[in-house]
């Protein structure tokens, strides 16, 4: 039945495709699947019990204010815990570069509402994460992918794709979703510097940068920025938007991430706020606050390290030993998510069906791509599953390459 709102869509809505990832989520909630398509934390490390005592502290001590209106900034004590955490990585900043957001994928979109005019060119790595474009379609953005290698984005690609003019570059420096990948070094000195040259800012979105198994770690390119700029009076005000969240290290469901960013432009983020939610959730504030302060991140992080890396480990074991000799996969040093790659001219769509019948789901590489290609890629998630299911899973996955290879080639 036709409803009188169906003409009255507005034309950004024509972009607003619903997301692959989302529709396969709904088969992950069959039980008997077996799934490594989501991005999801594994459930065993959530801290329960820290966050059950920290309710019952901030109700008891602060009750009324928790469950009050608060400022669209964020709760101060919170952004002044950020930014004591990000001081220790070598950014200088202060709570005035901190806004608190509803999750990263809220503070995606209101760089989409800050900076886009229908028709402005983004930088991005291809492939990149799905929901920043699914975000930044609603505002009729169009993509310049620049190829990522084990190193991260391509330099050469890039300063081609910086002489069509971009308002920013999106990038994802560590254990990049969907491929795993890590920009090195030496390639984060040469963005800088180029994105210097070209006089184009760099957004740059890292929940994953605290969940290293293996390696050093590589300064943020916020944090390289900043010291290529020299000092500049106690807060941060270079090239960088910076978004981190806490859905990694503590709990998606919190939706509760940060943007660190020069005042001027945090200003603009807290108009987009005011307008969208007045701010995030101050209970969740409160909690998260309550839950860090003492340090207990830094014990936290370690065990979710310890957990993944084992799961990582036994993922790559399995797939050495079950999957067909055609078949080739990163191996990131950190991060949720490995990429695998089949053989030119395959569809990960038709495996992923032959999959699912098996009883084990995945998410083909295709959507990841803005600008089309990568049809024979596909993203594995490490981190969800215990290592028994990745063990059956991986065989069962290693079945249906098998099969469709043979089918195919
Ligand atoms: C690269 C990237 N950015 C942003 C997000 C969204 O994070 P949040 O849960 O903070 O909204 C994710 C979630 O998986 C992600 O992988």
């Amino acid at each position: 039945m036709q409803t009188p709102w169906e003409y009255r869509y507005a034309h950004r809505m024509q972009k607003m495709g619903s997301s692959v990832i989302r529709e396969l989520l709904k088969l992950t909630e069959q039980p008997d699947i077996i799934s490594f398509a989501g991005g999801l934390p594994a459930p065993e490390v959530f801290p329960v019990k820290e966050f059950r005592e920290a309710c019952n502290y901030v109700l008891d001590h602060f009750g009324p204010q928790a469950l009050q209106y608060s400022t669209t900034e964020g709760y101060k004590p919170l952004r002044e815990m950020i930014a004591r955490h990000t001081a220790r990585y070598s950014v200088e900043v202060t709570s005035d570069n901190i806004l608190i957001t509803s999750g990263s994928q809220q503070a995606l979109d209101f760089i989409g509402r800050l900076f886009l005019n229908r028709g402005d060119y983004i930088v991005v790595e291809s492939p990149t994460y799905l929901g920043a474009l699914q975000a930044w379609n609603a505002y009729g953005a169009q993509y310049i992918p620049v190829r990522v290698d084990e190193d991260g984005m391509i330099m050469d690609e890039l300063e081609a794709a910086l002489r069509i003019g971009p308002k920013f570059i999106y990038v994802l420096p560590n254990f990049q979703n969907p491929s795993g990948s890590t920009l090195s070094l030496e390639r984060r000195h040469q963005l800088i510097e180029l994105a210097d040259r070209y006089g184009v800012p760099i957004v740059e979105d890292d929940p994953y940068g605290q969940l290293r198994y293996e390696g050093d770690h590589i300064h943020s390119i916020a944090a390289l920025d900043s010291e290529y700029r020299g000092p500049n009076g106690g807060h941060y005000s270079g090239n960088v938007i910076y978004l981190s969240t806490f859905s990694k290290l503590l709990a998606p469901g919190l939706r509760l991430a940060w943007v660190i960013a020069p005042p001027q432009v945090i200003r603009k983020l807290v108009m987009a706020k005011q307008a969208a939610d007045l701010h995030t959730a101050s209970f969740n504030q409160y909690v998260a606050y309550e839950v860090g302060k003492g340090g207990f991140l830094d014990e936290h992080v370690k065990v979710i390290r310890a957990t993944y890396k084992e799961r990582r480990d036994v993922m790559f074991e399995m797939m050495d030993e079950m999957f067909p000799r055609e078949v080739t996969w990163s191996k990131p040093k950190g991060g949720m998510f490995l990429w695998g790659i089949l053989p030119e001219g395959m569809d990960a769509a038709d495996v992923l069906k032959r999959a699912v019948e098996k009883k084990v789901a995945f998410v083909p590489g295709g959507a990841f791509h803005p600008c089309g290609g990568g049809e024979n890629t596909m993203r594995i998630n490490f981190s969800y599953s215990s290592p028994e299911n990745i063990r059956e899973g991986i065989t069962r996955l290693g079945t249906a390459l098998k099969e469709s290879i043979k089918e195919t080639v």
